[in-house]
């Protein structure tokens, strides 16, 4: 397995994983991953195909998850927490010095993993997914990279 950059012939395999992993009133639509794709900072994870990918933008200080996809039967085996450990380097490179993102507060997996990687609740954002799903806004300190954020 190996982590890179994605390029623009990468948007077909991102959108197959993106369909895979999230029903379709949830996923990203295609204009706008390959508006992503061309704008945030976008990494993949591959084998012989993509198995999952991240992507994330830095706006100064500050950085932002926006996805975070593993394919479904390529889970529970660290590519999400090295696709993620990977942007953080991205995002440091890029200047940011603390990092951002938002979860469903369903989302039991993602939520783990997260914390684990050192993130913080900073606020519950009611509503943010649609009406009664709401989503933690959550928040790390990019200096300490894999220590829990400090109060
Ligand atoms: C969330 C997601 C990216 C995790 O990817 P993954 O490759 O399975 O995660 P990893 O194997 O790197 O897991 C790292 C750690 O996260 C936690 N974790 C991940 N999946 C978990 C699960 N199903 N249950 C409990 N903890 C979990 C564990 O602490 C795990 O470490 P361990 O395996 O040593 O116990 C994946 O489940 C996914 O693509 N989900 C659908 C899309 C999604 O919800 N994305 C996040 C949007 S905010």
């Amino acid at each position: 397995m190996r982590i890179r950059r994605a390029e623009a012939r990468d948007l077909p395999s991102i959108l197959a994983v993106e369909k895979a992993c999230f029903s379709r009133d949830v996923a990203f639509p295609a204009d706008t991953t390959s508006f992503l794709l061309d704008e945030a900072t976008t990494l993949v994870a591959e084998d012989d195909e993509v198995t999952g990918f991240v992507m994330g933008f830095v706006n100064g200080e500050w950085s932002k998850v926006v996805t975070l996809d593993v394919l479904p039967e390529r889970r529970r085996e660290g590519l999400g927490k090295k696709l993620m450990e990977a942007l953080e380097e991205e995002f440091v490179s890029q200047g940011a010095r603390a990092t951002l993102l938002e979860v469903s507060v369903e989302n039991r997996e993602a939520l783990a993993l997260y914390v684990k990687l050192g993130y913080a609740k900073a606020v519950l954002v009611e509503d943010y997914y649609g009406t009664g799903k709401d989503a933690h806004l959550m928040m790390k300190r990019l200096e300490e990279i894999g220590a829990p954020m400090r109060k």
